[in-house]
């Protein structure tokens, strides 16, 4: 009998400058103090492989890689990322939170780039196979607020900023389409609030999806 897998997988996505980062330690903060084993990452990285694979991705020319080049990039990265702390995680009952998943391959290089969503879908199969997040929260703002909040975010990761407006307008309507897709996995947050508001609507969420609470 497979054994059942006890933590839980919350991804939080979306453009550039959205607060993720901010947002993600601030949940885990919250959950830490409710269920002890919270497990924070990001991709690409999250393991020794993927932070290496990182630097090849973030940093250099836009034009540095083709677009299903870089999605491979991105798979390969997530496989181990998945294998060497997501699944481990998850086994011993760990919550994880991870800022970006797949959703960001599905939005940068299919929405945004063009590569083959039914590709995309299939190297998703192939990589890391039928498990999916137990919960998606997509913090959405208006691309210019965002590439101005990200900017001189610095540390020579910019690459994806440097992108065209169009390319950061067509992968905000790639989450949303996401999540109207699935929306019983996916929430969509407005991240022009302000950061408390924005955290507050996240522990909302999660307290409602997985009747957590920190009320005693
Ligand atoms: P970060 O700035 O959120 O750390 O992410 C690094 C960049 O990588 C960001 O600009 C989005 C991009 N990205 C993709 O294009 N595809 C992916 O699958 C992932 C995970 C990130």
């Amino acid at each position: 009998m497979a054994q059942r897998r006890r933590g839980r997988f919350v991804t939080l996505e979306g453009g550039e400058g959205a607060g993720k980062s901010t947002q993600l330690r601030r949940l885990a903060a919250w959950l830490r103090s409710i269920v002890g084993d919270v497990v924070e990452t990001r991709e690409p990285g999250g393991s020794a492989g993927a932070e290496q694979i990182r630097g090849l991705l973030v940093a250099g020319d836009i034009e540095r890689w083709d677009p299903l080049t870089e999605a491979l990039l991105h798979f390969a990265a997530r496989r181990d990322h998945l294998v060497k702390t997501i699944l481990p995680a998850l086994a011993r009952g760990a919550w994880v939170l991870s800022d970006r998943f797949a959703d960001s391959t599905m939005a940068y290089q299919g929405y945004g780039h063009g590569v083959d969503r039914a590709s995309l879908a299939e190297l998703y199969r192939i990589c890391v196979g039928t498990m999916r997040p137990d919960l998606t929260i997509i913090l959405d703002l208006p691309v210019a607020t965002g590439l101005a909040r990200a900017s001189g975010r610095g540390a020579g990761e910019d690459r994806y900023e440097r992108m065209d407006l169009a390319f950061h307008e067509r992968l905000r309507d790639g989450f949303n389409e996401i999540a109207r897709n699935e929306p019983e996995r996916c929430v969509v947050i407005d991240a022009t609030l302000d950061e408390d508001a924005v955290h507050a609507a996240i522990v909302a969420t999660v307290a409602e999806r997985f009747a957590v609470s920190s009320a005693p």
